[in-house]
């Protein structure tokens, strides 16, 4: 009998990306997908650890399970990605029924362990070593890539996929609890990456996006010669079939005239820059450790508007990080207001054990003045948003058709050949047009006729008949 396998993922792209290798390497064991929890033989949750309210999120649909598992004990339940590298066996304290803990290191492991279970193994827990259990090469080693096998289906869409060039981060930046689940940095040699991405392209891949914690500080080393992000997006525009390569999340610090020239020398590659700032405020950025000031992050714009004057940058913000006063808030609203992103990620601190901010500074500031700021920076960052997109109108962009849009999907009609759809432009902008469902996966001209903060709405330009090959035609 096939078997089946349910899998719920929260948290960042790469995440979305552990998923698709779990699934491919469940396929390859005879598993297939299901959305009904009822169905399943395997129940994985792919779990994030950045703020608690996703941990939350993660408890609950576990808590929802309960029952599930009571009356089917022979169901395997687990959790794999960044909660259970944090928790390890606390989760069992929490949530009993569970089977199977897997960090993200040990994902390739996981036909194996759920084999075990079913075998009457009992509870299997395999997770990474801890930042200061062990030397830095049995870390890293404890912390493996898991990159080669790929599940198309698990995709955002068939022309679209994300390829990690980057595990792990060095940062430690004192809110984030990254590097503890994550492990060390290392960058995958680019022999590996330039392969995965021909095997994408040949798989019908249009937009590759590179995954890393700091994209732009990849690095590979041999004695021979050192590579990075500059000349691995040399190498990979090469590949044919690609027609767009994006990368991210980027450091401040690294975003070199280099890196900068690349992006503007080799046209698959989008311009499209997302540069988290976190905040605007000097001291903040220094109790975050985030090893840049503001006078830095202005340089880093200034060279980026001087180079790629189109491009389009955003940013990610904690508000109400730890002794954060309505002046440093202040600052963020002025510098967003400078810096004029394209978007913004806006998060409330939320404070994670573990981390050196847990350790060293009270989380201090009231929940409801951190809602109030990320309210206030919302709406500065959508009015900026809007403003800017209104350049759009009466211009015609080229846009990678994703699908069907939001509003199609809401009422049901994704299977109609003429319907709303969505796609991207080079820069990352959401356009929304009507279409047909077969333009699905192409890159077309639209023309902006309307603008939102977050969605430029066009139509299709078709290409004008010259009426003297009509007439011929016609004859
Ligand atoms: N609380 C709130 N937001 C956080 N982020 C990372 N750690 C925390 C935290 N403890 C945000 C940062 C990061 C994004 C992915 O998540 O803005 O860029
Ligand atoms: Fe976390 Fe900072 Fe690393 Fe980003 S750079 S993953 S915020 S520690």
């Amino acid at each position: 009998m096939p078997k089946k396998l349910y899998l719920e993922t929260v948290g960042c792209q790469m995440n979305v990306l552990d998923s698709e290798m779990v699934v491919a390497s469940l396929r390859k064991h005879g598993y297939s997908l299901t959305h009904d929890p009822e169905q399943a033989d395997t129940l994985l949750f792919n779990t994030c650890s950045v703020r608690e309210h996703a941990e939350e999120k993660t408890y609950s649909s576990l808590g929802k399970l309960k029952r599930l598992k009571q009356r089917h004990p022979e169901k395997v339940v687990g959790v794999m990605g960044c909660m259970a590298q944090k928790d390890q066996k606390l989760i069992f304290e929490r949530a009993p029924y569970v089977d199977l803990i897997v960090g993200p290191g040990q994902l390739q492991q996981i036909p194996e362990l759920v084999s075990n279970v079913n075998a009457g193994d009992g509870r299997q827990v395999a997770v990474s070593l801890g930042r200061r259990e062990g030397t830095v090469e049995n870390i890293k080693r404890s912390h493996e890539t898991f990159d080669p096998l790929r599940d198309t289906e698990m995709r955002p869409t068939p022309f679209q996929a994300y390829l990690r060039i980057q595990i792990g981060c060095d940062k430690f930046c004192t809110y984030c609890i990254v590097p503890m689940t994550r492990g060390p940095e290392q960058g995958r040699p680019p022999a590996q990456i330039v392969a995965e991405a021909r095997v994408l392209a040949d798989q019908g891949c249009k937009e590759i996006t590179l995954l890393g914690q700091t994209v732009n500080s990849y690095c590979y080393k041999t004695p021979e010669e050192t590579t990075n992000l500059a000349k691995l997006l040399a190498q990979l525009h090469e590949v044919d079939g690609l027609e767009r390569i994006k990368f991210v999340t980027n450091y401040p610090k690294d975003m070199t005239r280099e890196l900068l020239t690349a992006v503007r020398d080799l046209p698959k590659v989008s311009p499209y820059l997302h540069v988290p700032l976190q905040s605007g405020s000097d001291r903040i950025l220094e109790r975050m450790k985030r090893g840049y000031t503001v006078a830095d992050y202005r340089d880093m714009m200034d060279r980026i508007r001087e180079l790629l004057p189109d491009a389009a940058v955003s940013s990610d913000f904690i508000v109400g990080f730890c002794g954060e006063t309505d002046e440093d808030f202040e600052q963020t609203v002025a510098l967003t207001k400078e810096c004029r992103f394209k978007n913004s990620f806006i998060f409330k601190y939320s404070e994670r054990p573990g981390t050196r901010g847990a350790d060293r500074y009270p989380d201090d500031v009231p929940l409801d003045v951190k809602q109030a700021r990320n309210n206030e920076l919302l709406a500065v960052q959508s009015a900026i948003s809007e403003e800017d997109n209104q350049r759009f109108l009466g211009r015609t962009v080229d846009v990678l058709i994703e699908g069907p849009s939001k509003l199609t999907l809401r009422k049901g009609h994704q299977d109609e050949p003429l319907q709303q759809l969505t796609g991207r432009t080079h820069c990352d902008r959401i356009v929304v047009f009507d279409g047909n469902l077969r333009q699905v996966g192409q890159t077309l001209p639209v023309a902006i006729y309307d603008a939102t903060a977050h969605t430029l709405f066009g139509a299709v330009v078709t290409e004008e008949i010259d009426p003297t090959v009509y007439t011929l035609q016609l004859n």
